[in-house]
């Protein structure tokens, strides 16, 4: 208990004084499953602080196959050096079947908090239920776990913030009336899809109602377009007709099949709202391709390297900023103070089907090639170097 305490001093000195943003518990990490065929074998292991060989924290991320987790991995290893609890991080590879047995080895190693980002929200509940079993505190981390009490906190972004910013960026964007738009979301098996849509639809329905966007490639949405609320049945129903499941190839085919159902009025200056950058990408691809597509706006999220690059080149129109740092600070500071035996800060909650989930929720910011410097460069997230043509 008592060199829990001393570990813990050390480990708040090093944040305060050496990373204004960033803070971390773990000299170390390992990584699972970085081939794409879903095998969870170990690369490596921990060391740290832990002579004993155990891990501290445990760390399940979702897929090292898009560059999202990428990110979050590289700022949780950037956040962890220097510091004197042990962590460990593990990837799920998009399995469902690979997060319990990743979760269950972390809890052999005698893990006392697990921070886990769930491939399935429902599926993970089983994962959760067996962590907390062991007393170990479950912190569920972007996407929440859903329909169990095993889930202890909730670090966020704000999500349906994500999507009214995407919304919002189409509306200012269009002139007019009858601006042809096209739908696509998240996968429905991450809670997440339905918050960002619930945004987006939070905005755009309005605009839907009084003609200046009209709906080309979901007949659900085409029903549903007068209802300024949507239950989660009901954006189910929509979600279901337009979902990426999160796939660059799935948004890619869909766009194509879009594209072909669609006649040469319903092209034209097109208005797309895609859920994040790497469905961007691929949607926005196909629709350059279009010889009937004359124009296109399109939203993304995650500021991913390539979309920013996109973006600077114009083939993708904005992206939703969710600074990672933040995420991963929140996420580690709550993991200390649960060593410490303290309650972590939280700023409301989140509902999760079975329980109302403590979170700390964190803002965005949307970016555009006029503030892709000084949102993305001038605060350290990226290097100018790491672009071309950026002025
Ligand atoms: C995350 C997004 C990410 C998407 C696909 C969502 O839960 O919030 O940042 O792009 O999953 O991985």
């Amino acid at each position: 208990m008592k060199r829990r305490n001393m570990k813990a001093i050390v480990f708040v000195c090093i944040l305060s004084l050496v990373f204004a943003t960033l803070v971390g518990c773990s000299s170390q990490t390992s990584t699972n499953g970085g081939s794409n065929n879903g095998s969870s074998s170990n690369e490596s292991s921990t060391s740290g602080g832990s002579s004993s060989g155990t891990v501290d924290v445990g760390i399940v991320l979702p897929t090292k196959d898009e560059p999202r987790w990428i990110q979050d991995e590289t700022r949780f290893n950037e956040a962890l050096k220097d510091t004197d609890y042990s962590v460990e991080v593990l990837f799920s590879q998009g399995s469902s079947a690979n997060e319990k047995q990743n979760v269950e080895s972390l809890i052999t190693k005698g893990i006392k908090v697990l921070i886990i980002c769930p491939h399935d929200g429902d599926a993970a509940a089983a994962a959760a239920e067996a962590a907390k079993a062991e007393g170990i505190t479950v912190i569920a981390y972007d996407r929440l776990i859903t329909g169990t009490d095993a889930v202890d906190y909730y670090v966020t972004f704000d999500s349906v913030a994500v999507g009214e910013a995407q919304g919002q960026y189409l509306i200012d964007k269009a002139e007019g009336k009858g601006n042809p738009l096209y739908l696509y979301a998240g996968a429905a098996s991450d809670n997440n899809a339905f918050l960002f849509f619930e945004g987006a639809w939070n905005v755009l329905q309005p605009k839907i109602a009084d003609g200046t966007f009209v709906i080309k490639n979901s007949s659900e949405a085409v029903a549903l377009q007068d209802k300024a609320t949507l239950t989660r049945d009901e954006m189910s129903k929509i979600i279901g007709q337009v979902t990426t499941n999160w796939d660059f190839n799935e948004a890619k085919n869909k766009a194509e099949a879009h594209l072909t159902a669609a006649s040469k009025e319903d092209k034209g200056d097109v208005f797309i709202l895609a859920p994040n950058d790497g469905t961007a990408r691929s949607i926005a691809d196909t629709f350059a391709a279009d010889p009937d597509v004359t124009s296109y706006v399109i939203t993304g999220q995650d500021a991913e390297k390539a979309s920013i690059q996109y973006i600077i080149d114009g083939k993708q129109t904005m992206t939703v900023f969710k600074d990672v740092r933040t995420l991963v600070k929140d996420s580690i500071d709550m993991a200390v103070s649960i060593l410490e035996g303290k309650t972590p800060e939280t700023t409301g909650s989140y509902n999760n089907k079975a329980i109302d989930v403590p979170a700390k929720q964190t803002e965005v910011i949307v970016v555009e090639q006029s503030n892709v410097k000084s949102a993305l460069i001038d605060s350290g997230y990226y290097d100018a170097s790491e672009f071309t043509n950026l002025n």
